[in-house]
């Protein structure tokens, strides 16, 4: 028989150890215990089950063999190299939440495992427990958020290069606005300055000038109201296409009974040239804007009569191709230099040999920007003292 303290502290002994089996069982991580071997002296059953073993089974078993053999990839994980083993080598804890276990039925999962060296009374090493967890809706959430994170890195690196874009443009934008303005008042101060001079000659040499003298400065006076007209008529005109204030409205016409009327009306007013209308075809329907068409196409014929001497010749053609209308406008004129060429559509643009001839050079800007709207193409091709060849490329 035991004496009654041998007795009590057996009880109070085999109270631990169910209270110890208790919070094992209770547990929902996987808890283990190993010999200085590597040996498996205790797990439980939160244990057993992740990895899909009987709790039985794995008592005295290597543990890293059963659950630790491969690395995520499948390559052999050596024993020597585990963290789990180190820990009851050296007696420090680890930590890690890298690393794959291994189930019975072959499958993986990511684990976050904790290893503690285990001493006995005397301070020995005598194992490890390892605490583990299976992460892999913790990983699978970090990798949505991390996939998340990315897509949005993204989307903001786009937004970004965008927005600097669209503020690069708005700042050229804003650049090219101002270039125009200084333009436009310099191009208006000119024919205000005629004006002024001619109406303070008129009035300080009333007396001293006369009647045709004063027709004279009257007329520069009218020449010169005629231009800021014409000029804010243009301006007005590049406003609206700038405001996007024109509407395109298509409409079916045949373009060849288009061009000839328009030859008609032109040469009306223009009889010291002749031009000269000719088209493969003898009827084309097509859907076009016919304001903005017969703009283009009187800016240009207004350019090969000014650029051109009277008689000399000019041709229009009504050409097709397969994908285009081809119409050319050909004067054996003045011709553009190839410097000129090069400016020509730029607001305000003249050509150095026009001398005297009156003009704003926005004909041409405004050509190019009503082209634009249907979508053609305008090409010149000049040479100087020969001529110019205008084509008007128009998608069929
Ligand atoms: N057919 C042509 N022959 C020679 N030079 C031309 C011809 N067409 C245009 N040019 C040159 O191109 C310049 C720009 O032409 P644009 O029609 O834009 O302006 P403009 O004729 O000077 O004035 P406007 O605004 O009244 O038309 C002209 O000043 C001229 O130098
Ligand atoms: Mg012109």
């Amino acid at each position: 028989m035991q004496p009654p303290s041998n007795r009590q502290s057996d009880i109070e002994l085999a109270n631990l150890r169910r209270q110890h089996q208790l919070i094992l069982n209770s547990v929902v991580e996987g808890i283990y215990g190993l010999d200085l071997q590597g040996n498996v002296t205790f797990v439980n059953p939160a244990a057993a089950s992740i990895i899909g073993w009987e709790m039985k089974a794995l008592i005295g078993k290597s543990m890293h063999a059963v659950l630790h053999h491969s690395h995520s990839d499948g390559t052999h994980y050596p024993r020597e190299k585990c963290p789990i083993y180190a820990a009851f080598q050296d007696g420090t804890v680890r930590k890690v939440d890298d690393e794959v276990f291994w189930r019975k039925d072959g499958t993986s999962f990511p684990v976050e495992y904790i290893s503690t060296p285990m001493h006995d009374e005397t301070g020995q090493l005598v194992g490890s427990v390892v605490t583990f967890r299976d992460i892999s809706q913790r990983k699978l959430n970090e990798s949505i958020l991390q996939r998340a994170n990315e897509e949005l890195e993204q989307r903001v690196q786009e937004r970004t290069s965008e927005l600097i874009k669209a503020n690069e443009q708005l700042k050229e934008l804003n650049q090219a606005r101002s270039r125009f303005v200084s333009m436009v008042c310099h191009e208006f101060r000119n024919p205000l300055n005629n004006i002024a001079f001619s109406v303070s000659s008129l009035k300080r040499y009333e007396r001293q000038l006369s009647n045709l003298q004063k027709i004279e400065y009257l007329s520069d006076v009218e020449i010169n109201i005629e231009r800021m007209t014409q000029m804010t008529d243009d301006l007005l005109v590049i406003g609206k296409i700038e405001t996007e204030k024109i509407e395109i409205e298509p409409k079916n016409l045949d373009l060849v009974k288009f061009c000839q009327e328009l030859v008609a009306e032109f040469q009306e007013t223009h009889l010291n040239h002749q031009i000269q209308f000719h088209s493969d075809r003898q009827q084309l329907e097509i859907e076009i804007d016919y304001r903005l068409l017969r703009s283009i196409l009187i800016n240009i014929l207004a350019n090969s009569v000014r650029y051109s001497q009277k008689d000399r010749l000019i041709q229009f053609n009504l050409s097709l191709s397969s994908d285009y209308i081809i119409l050319s406008i050909e004067d054996r004129g003045m011709g553009i230099s190839p410097q000129d060429l090069h400016n020509i559509f730029e607001p305000f643009y003249r050509g150095k040999n026009v001398s005297n001839i009156p003009g704003t050079g926005l004909g041409l800007n405004i050509v190019k920007r009503f082209s634009n709207l249907l979508g053609s193409k305008i090409d010149i091709i000049s040479q100087v003292n020969q001529g110019t060849k205008v084509n008007i490329q128009i998608p069929h």
